[in-house]
């Protein structure tokens, strides 16, 4: 056979589904393995979302649906999106697509040109790299301040003719923190005197402890009309294997995003859409509940691993706590999962070596085995 893509080729292999397919194999072989190394919640898609898309089926919505999405789901991320984000927005801003991830990919092909370059700000999730490199552009690192995780103006040095983009992950996976107003606005100041676009994820919205606020970047003077607002049905609904995100873009992008989604996707599953509009219309207590829930685990997770003489990252939002190790993440994270059987995500994956990222979307119980594993390992 002829050599396949090189582009594709080059790009490394999720380093999260890495982990977790080695866990899930030592299971197999009957090992009691421990996981923190995946972003899923541990709830259940709560009854009336499963409903509506149930009744959805039944009632025959198996046929395609406009491309960028049910006119029902549009409508009501456009009043979401409008009211709670204060961000301006109508049903013809928005696009559903298949999980957040899909949002992002398809915000990447429809922005850059070959050479462009997106800046990155470390750590940084680990398929945005892969992202805009699918996308033919250059993935540009900008490692934020460890002590803080916020912006600060020495990422100036970092844009040049070329960039295009800068990728914005508030609250972050992996170091759980909430960026400030202030980082927002120097976000905001950088877009607007370089001309460039801001992908916005946004997914762990909902997911904010001990007072952190989450504004979005899109509701920021002169940002609406150069921000992609991605979001998603995953972590706030515990809604993963729906496959449903959808991003708000300025109509130029949206369209290019639009003409993506014909041409690959088509859109998401028609009935899946009917789900959304339950989870963003229906009752909001299950995302409190949940949010409580994570919150409980965050507090004793981050107690335990200061006991253990481990310091963390701000851990404000999501449901990760990042943990610095001062050695090579890479060789921790196997000797724990192979000798304390507990999995967990070395921060070069995030490309930020020395760091691990544990998480706290797994039962208390859970936890306080993974943590006693650790104690044992470390001899403490
Ligand atoms: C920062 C971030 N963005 C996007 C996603 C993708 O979410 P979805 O399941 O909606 O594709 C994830 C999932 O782990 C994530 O952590």
């Amino acid at each position: 056979m002829r050599p396949l893509s090189a582009k594709i080729g080059a790009l490394p292999p999720s380093a999260t589904i890495e982990i977790s397919n080695t866990a899930k194999k030592m299971k197999q072989q009957g090992i009691d393995v421990i996981s923190l190394s995946i972003g899923e919640p541990d709830f259940d898609t709560p009854d009336h979302i499963k409903q509506a898309c149930i009744s959805a089926l039944l009632a025959g919505e198996t046929h395609y649906a406009p491309s960028a999405g049910t006119p029902a789901l549009l409508s009501a991320i456009a009043e979401k999106i409008g009211g709670e984000n204060n961000v301006p927005c109508s049903p013809g801003d928005v696009i559903v697509t298949c999980g957040a991830k899909d949002a992002i990919y398809e915000a990447f092909e429809a922005v850059l040109n070959p050479g462009d370059e997106a800046l990155l700000l470390d750590p940084s999730w680990v398929s945005y790299e892969p992202g805009v490199r699918i996308a033919g552009g250059t993935p540009v690192h900008h490692h934020l301040s460890e002590e803080t995780f916020q912006v600060d103006d020495t990422f100036l040095e970092k844009v040049t003719r070329k960039t295009r983009m800068i990728v914005v992950n508030s609250p972050s996976n992996p170091s759980g923190a909430v960026f400030t107003d202030r980082s927002l606005r120097m976000i905001a100041d950088l877009c607007i005197d370089h001309d460039l676009i801001a992908l916005s994820d946004e997914i762990y919205e909902k997911l904010v402890y001990g007072g952190a606020v989450h504004r979005s970047l899109g509701s920021i003077d002169g940002m609406a009309e150069r921000t992609i607002t991605v979001n998603g049905f995953s972590k706030a609904y515990a809604m993963t294997g729906w496959r449903l995100g959808y991003a708000v873009a300025p109509p130029a992008v949206l369209a290019q995003m639009i003409k993506v989604q014909q041409h690959t996707i088509s859109h998401p599953t028609t009935f899946a859409m009917a789900g959304g509009v339950a989870a963003l219309k229906g009752d909001q207590s299950c995302v409190e509940a949940m949010r409580v829930e994570f919150d409980r685990r965050r507090q004793y997770l981050l107690g335990a691993l200061a006991d253990l003489g481990y310091s963390t990252a701000p851990a404000e939002g999501a449901f990760y706590a990042y943990v610095k190790t001062g050695g090579d993440d890479l060789a921790i994270a196997k000797q724990w999962l192979l000798e304390a059987h507990v999995a967990v995500t070395p921060g070069t994956a995030f490309s930020t070596p020395g760091w691990l990222r544990l998480s706290y979307a797994a039962s208390l119980e859970t936890l306080k085995t993974a943590v006693d594993r650790i104690r044992v390992l470390n001899g403490n």
